[in-house]
């Protein structure tokens, strides 16, 4: 039956950049439809903090500390994901971060931080985990996006070539890698209430201009990610590969 090709009972992943903002909506997600998760980041205490919060579900949370710029922190989130679960459905390469400045001003120790981070820690932790997905038979691994994978925003040139990254590596791993059922898709978030977004949402200007530019006339909660997080993970979208789902409460389309 169609609904139980959304259930995650029995399969088990790691979310990173769990500790807070969408993150949190796509464990949430993930949890309640019945997933074992790694919530990975480098905060321990805020990762444990939401752990506690997501065991009211009856199912496995466990926290790794990872910071994704570091190859060896990856490749132990990657051991203790598998001693723990026995083997690896599914990845969510969501940690991200940002910096603001004039392109002509933008360092180049920023400009590092943010590929790393954003672009270089998904192709290393995808490769990692496709490791164990070929052994295992296929798997999900699902990317975090942005309304920058296609746009070039302003004041952000390393974002917006991270996140444009994101999208073309999420195509070149969804091709390598269909021949052993690992369906690698990415999600494209909106403007969402997120500590990220904290500084654009106090500025009384910007946030007017964006607020009035979504035709749904709101920022997106970590919530609103859920429905979709848990579709890209599950089989409900067996057949789907090398994509990107926007959720922008409508802003590509205006
Ligand atoms: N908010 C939006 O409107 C929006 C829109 C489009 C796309 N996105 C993308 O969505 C993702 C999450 O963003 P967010 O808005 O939730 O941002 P956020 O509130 O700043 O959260 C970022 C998360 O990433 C983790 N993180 C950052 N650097 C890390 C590192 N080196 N190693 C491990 N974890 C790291 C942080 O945890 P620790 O500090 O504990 O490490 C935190 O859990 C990012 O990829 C971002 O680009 C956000």
């Amino acid at each position: 039956m169609i609904l139980d090709k959304f259930s995650l009972k029995g399969k088990s992943g790691i979310v990173t950049g769990a500790s807070q903002g969408l993150g949190t909506g796509i464990a949430q997600g993930v949890v309640q439809a019945g997933a074992n998760v790694i919530l990975a980041s480098r905060s321990a205490e805020r990762l444990e903090g939401f752990a506690e919060e997501l065991r009211q579900y009856d199912t496995e949370v466990l926290v790794v500390p990872t910071d994704v710029t570091q190859k060896s922190d990856l490749e132990k989130l990657v051991q203790a994901t598998f001693d723990a679960f026995g083997k690896i459905d599914f990845l969510f390469n969501n940690a991200g971060t940002n910096r603001r400045a004039a392109s002509e001003e933008f360092t180049e120790e920023d400009w590092d931080l943010i590929l790393n981070t954003n672009l270089k820690s998904v192709f290393l932790l995808s490769q990692l985990v496709a490791r164990h997905m070929i052994r295992q038979g296929g798997g999900s691994i699902v990317n975090t996006g942005s309304l920058m994978c296609v746009s070039g925003g302003k004041t952000i040139p390393a974002y917006a070539a991270s996140k444009g990254g994101v999208l073309q590596v999420t195509k070149a791993l969804a091709n390598d890698w269909a021949k052993y059922n690992i369906r690698v898709n990415a999600i494209g978030p909106g403007y969402f209430k997120t500590p990220l977004t904290e500084a654009l949402r106090q500025d009384p200007v910007r946030n007017r201009e964006l607020s009035e530019r979504i035709p749904m006339g709101r920022w997106g909660e970590p919530e609103d990610l859920a429905g979709v997080a848990v579709f890209l993970a599950s089989e409900a979208s067996s057949y789907m590969t090398g994509q990107i789902v926007y959720v922008d409460g409508g802003w590509l389309s205006l």
